[in-house]
C-alpha cells in the first residue's frame, strides 16, 4: 500500500537565530505545493521564532527532544507543554545522540514517547545499532529490542501518531551511508516486528523513515526502496537547496 513519504530535518545543535529563520523562510518558499509530509526540528530556543516562519505552510514544526516530567523543579528541561505552546506538533525521541550522550535508557524513552502521545504530540521514536553490533551480527536484535521497549504499552489506536526512523549510529554524520539494500533489509525486519506487535495493518501504514548520511545524492535510491518512508536528515538537513532537492524525491 502507499504510504506518503515523510522527510524530516533535526537541525541538531546548529545556527544562530538569524540562520535558522533564514532557513525555514527558504524551505516555506522551496516546499510551496509539494505534497509529501515535511518536518524540521531546530533547536528549542529557535522553536519560537521558527514558528512564526512555518505557521500556515505545508511544513510541521518538530523537537529534537523533550522531557518527561510535566513541570517543576526540573532545571534546564522542558516540557511538552512548552514545546505545543510554541506550535510544536511532533517530537523526535530516542536519537542516538541522546541515549550516548545523556545516556537515555528504553525505558526513559519509552515513557517520553507515552506522555507526548497522551498530550497529543506526535513522535519519531529513533533506533538504530552501532558499528559493532553491525560487524557482529546483531542489528536485527538490537532493533527490534528497541522498538519492542520504545512501543512497550502504546496502543494500536496511537500508532498513527508514532513514526520510526531507523539510523544506524555508524552512519550518522560519518558521510556512510547504508546501502539502499542494506537499510531495505533492516526496514522490512522492523516493519515485521511492528506486524508481530499489532497487525498487519499497523505494519502497512507505520513510517519508516531512513537515517544516516542521507543527502540529496543518495536519497532518491533510498526513498525507492519500498520499505523506505522517509528520512530524517542532519546535514543535509541545514541547505535549502539540498533539504529540497530530497523532499521533491518524496514528493514524486
Ligand atoms: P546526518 O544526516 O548528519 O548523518 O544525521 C542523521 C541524523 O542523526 C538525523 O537525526
Amino acid at each position: 500500500m502507499a504510504r506518503t513519504k515523510y522527510v524530516a530535518g533535526n537541525w541538531k545543535m546548529n545556527m544562530d537565530k538569524a540562520g535558522a529563520v533564514a532557513l525555514a523562510q527558504g524551505l516555506v518558499e522551496s516546499l510551496k505545493g509539494l505534497n509529501a509530509k515535511y518536518m524540521i526540528a531546530p533547536p528549542f530556543v529557535y522553536l519560537d521564532a521558527v514558528s512564526q516562519v512555518v505557521k500556515g505552510s505545508n511544513i510541521i514544526l518538530g523537537a529534537q527532544n523533550m522531557t518527561v516530567t510535566d513541570n517543576g523543579a526540573h532545571t534546564g528541561a522542558i516540557s511538552w507543554a512548552m514545546l505545543k505552546d510554541l506550535g510544536v506538533e511532533t517530537v523526535i525521541l530516542g536519537h542516538s545522540e541522546r541515549r550516548d550522550e545523556f545516556n537515555e535508557s528504553d525505558k526513559l524513552i519509552n515513557e517520553k514517547v507515552h506522555k507526548a502521545l497522551d498530550n497529543g504530540l506526535d513522535v519519531v521514536l529513533c533506533i538504530g545499532e552501532l558499528y559493532s553490533q553491525r560487524v557482529a551480527g546483531v542489528t536485527n536484535q538490537i532493533c527490534e529490542n528497541q522498538v519492542k521497549e520504545g512501543f512497550a504499552g502504546v496502543k494500536e489506536d496511537q500508532l498513527s501518531h508514532i513514526s520510526i526512523a531507523y539510523e544506524p549510529v555508524w552512519a550518522i554524520g560519518t558521510g556512510k551511508t547504508a546501502t539502499p539494500a542494506e537499510a531495505q533489509e533492516v526496514h522490512a525486519f522492523v516493519r515485521n516486528v511492528i506486524k508481530g506487535l499489532y497487525s498487519q495493518k499497523a505494519a502497512d501504514e507505520i513510517k519508516i523513515l531512513y537515517g544516516g548520511s542521507m543527502n540529496d545524492g543518495n536519497a532518491e535510491e533510498l526513498l525507492a526502496q519500498p520499505d523506505i518512508d522517509g528520512g530524517l536528515i542532519g546535514g543535509a538537513s541545514l541547505k535549502v537547496d539540498k533539504f529540497t532537492t530530497i523532499c521533491k524525491f518524496a514528493s514524486k
